[in-house]
């Protein structure tokens, strides 16, 4: 069955995610960053996460390089900064306040939470690469601020407050 990829990316799009910012810290002391829904946590032991990026991503040769990962998952006052690291080619780090982890990874300001690690293993897979990696290190800064939710192409919030969440 001939499949129309508008509609399929359409469908992927029903599933909501998180929105978080993957930083790296490069060889030469550069940093890249991009915004990823596509992170996942794979495993405790060992202590594993994915992320997956596109093969058209002009930042994917320094993120193959990178000596260490930041993985930011941003909150619901953080749309622009989602949007400042989507937008192809810019210098996203000029209005970008962050600090440098113990990795050395890219930390962003704001976030719920950080995760540094390293690379594990790439996968490549279709027209994307996947990144697994082994988490060196965490933290919750901003453990009571809501998240920054992508459903159907759009940025949400959860608007239900935590105590009125239902269970899974
Ligand atoms: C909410 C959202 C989620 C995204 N998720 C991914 C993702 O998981 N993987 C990916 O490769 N690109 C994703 N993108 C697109 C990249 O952020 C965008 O192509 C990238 O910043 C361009 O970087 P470049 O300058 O290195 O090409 C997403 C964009 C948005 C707005």
């Amino acid at each position: 069955m001939a499949m129309d990829a508008r509609e399929l990316r359409n469908l992927f799009g029903h599933f909501a995610t998180g929105v978080a910012v993957v930083t790296a810290k490069l060889p030469d002391g550069n940093k890249v960053g991009v915004t990823i829904s596509s992170f996942n946590s794979i495993s405790l032991e060992p202590e594993l996460v994915m992320f997956s990026l596109t093969n058209t991503l002009l930042s994917l040769p320094a993120f193959e390089s990178a000596v260490s990962y930041g993985i930011n998952f941003l909150a619901a006052d953080q749309q622009e900064v989602s949007r400042r690291f989507a937008v192809k080619g810019e210098d996203k780090w000029a209005d970008t306040a962050m600090r440098h982890g113990e990795s050395g990874a890219p930390l962003l300001d704001g976030a719920l939470a950080h995760i540094e690690c390293s690379l594990h293993q790439r996968v490549e897979a279709g027209d994307h690469v996947i990144f697994i990696c082994r988490v060196i290190s965490f933290a919750t800064p901003g453990a009571t601020k809501e998240p920054l939710v992508f459903f159907k192409g759009r940025y949400c919030g959860i608007e239900t407050p935590a105590p009125l969440c239902q269970s899974a």
